[in-house]
């Protein structure tokens, strides 16, 4: 569009140039030409005779025009007018009539047109050069009217372009709506399909435990296998959880406003490694904190709750027994950083882009057989952005991982 428009300015402010130079060349051919025959007068009665035999000052359209006549050598003989060149006299004009054909110069705001004059000789075989005649021309009109023109085409430019991108603007929103839209729809079918499938589930929760609660009324098989469906229906509820957390997050655009208190940061981490330590004992890891009082984030508790239970999940799931992790945090300038270290197995470098990534877990992951749908760090990345924070990540294969989360402080 720029484009268009650039080009465009540019050929009609040349033709602009162009038509109005031949128009100013052809005013001074007009004058010299009608001046032609006065060079005989002037060289023979004298420049005085000008005013009495020719009415010069009406050949002037304006005083913006000025005469000059010379002799074949090049001498001047006479001058009318208000501005002159001081530019030598251009005699390289060739001829081949009674007049010359013009050469157009330029000297400052001057435009400059001069002619050869020719009589022929008595036996009218031969042409003989009678003298030249220079006519100058103020360029400053011309000037201001192509200054106007400059003008009023960078502002035609500037408006073009307001108007352009505003209707571009409009017809992207135009057409990215439908694409939005469908995709909202799609978001909140995820989020309605979760939603629906928990009721279900919760009941099949709840017969599996009535039957587990009477074990003598079941055969020692059975009570195997409803062990085992107990187990498949938490996954199933964990993971239509994390589902519907994220669906409910994409479909809310723009994100709404949550409720936001001042969080003492320091008591949330330590309620959660509360809860933590057990599970860490069991697998015979070393769990440490080292926590800084009275620090306060905006926020609200569950969903940072949750966000930094799935990265202590994370290291007490890929840490091997007799490992360490550690909870620390940090204060730097406006914002907090939690730390969550282990000496666990380590992401791969070329994994690291991924594993924020939904449903993404690594192969080492997998083959583990550890639980899980590769949810978590996307729902705590989610989580964190949901609060103007990020997660980072630093880790080694068979050393640990580093995950660092900060987050601005109330
Ligand atoms: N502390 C860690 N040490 C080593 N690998 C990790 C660690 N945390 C995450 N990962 C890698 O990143 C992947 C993604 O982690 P994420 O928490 O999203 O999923 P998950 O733990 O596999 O499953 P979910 O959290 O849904 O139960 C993991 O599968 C694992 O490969
Ligand atoms: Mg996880």
């Amino acid at each position: 569009m720029t484009a268009i428009f650039g080009v465009s300015a540019i050929t009609v402010y040349f033709f602009f140039y162009e038509n109005r130079s031949q128009q100013l060349n052809s005013q001074l051919l007009t004058l010299v030409q009608a001046a032609a025959p006065s060079i005989e007068t002037v060289k023979t009665r004298g420049s005085k005779s000008l005013d009495k035999d020719l009415p010069w000052h009406d050949l002037f359209s304006n005083k913006e025009q000025s005469l000059e006549w010379f002799t074949a050598n090049g001498k001047l003989l006479a001058k009318e007018g208000t501005y002159f060149p001081t530019i030598p006299l251009a005699k390289h004009l060739t001829s081949s009539s009674h007049v010359s054909t013009p050469v157009v110069e330029s000297q400052g705001h001057l435009r400059i047109m001069t002619i050869a004059v020719y009589t022929n000789t008595p036996d009218k075989t031969t042409l003989q050069l009678q003298g030249y005649l220079r006519v100058s021309q103020s360029n400053q009109r011309f000037e201001a009217s192509l200054g106007q023109l400059r003008l009023g085409l960078i502002l035609g430019g500037i408006i073009a372009l307001m108007l352009a991108s505003i209707s571009s603007l409009y017809l992207t929103q135009q057409a990215v709506k439908p694409m939005r839209l469908s995709f909202q729809r799609l978001t909140r079918f995820a989020a309605d399909a979760s939603h629906e499938l928990r009721n279900p589930l919760t009941r099949i929760g709840i017969a599996t435990e009535i039957m587990l609660s009477h074990p003598e009324q079941l055969k020692p098989a059975d009570v195997k296998k409803l062990e085992t469906i107990t187990l498949a229906t938490e996954q199933m509820r964990c993971l239509i959880d994390d589902v519907l957390f994220l669906a409910r997050t994409d479909a809310t655009y723009p994100p709404s406003k949550q409720e936001e208190s001042s969080i003492n940061l320091d008591q949330l981490l330590e309620t959660l490694v509360e809860r933590f330590k057990p599970q860490a004992h069991v697998k015979g890891i070393d769990f440490r904190e080292q926590f800084l009082p009275d620090l306060f984030v905006k926020g609200s508790s569950t969903p940072l709750d949750r966000l930094f239970s799935n990265l202590l999940e994370n290291a007490l799931k890929y840490t091997n027994p007799g490992g360490k992790i550690v909870v620390s945090m940090q204060k730097s300038r406006q914002s907090v950083v939690v730390s969550v270290e282990d000496t666990g197995i380590g992401i791969p470098s070329e994994y690291a882009p991924f594993i924020f990534q939904r449903f993404w877990r690594a192969d080492q992951a997998r083959s583990q057989e550890q639980d899980g749908f590769g949810l978590g760090l996307a729902i705590a990345q989610t989580i964190a952005k949901q609060h103007h924070g990020e997660i980072t990540v630093s880790s080694q294969v068979g050393v640990g991982s580093r995950f660092q989360v900060r987050l601005p402080l109330a």
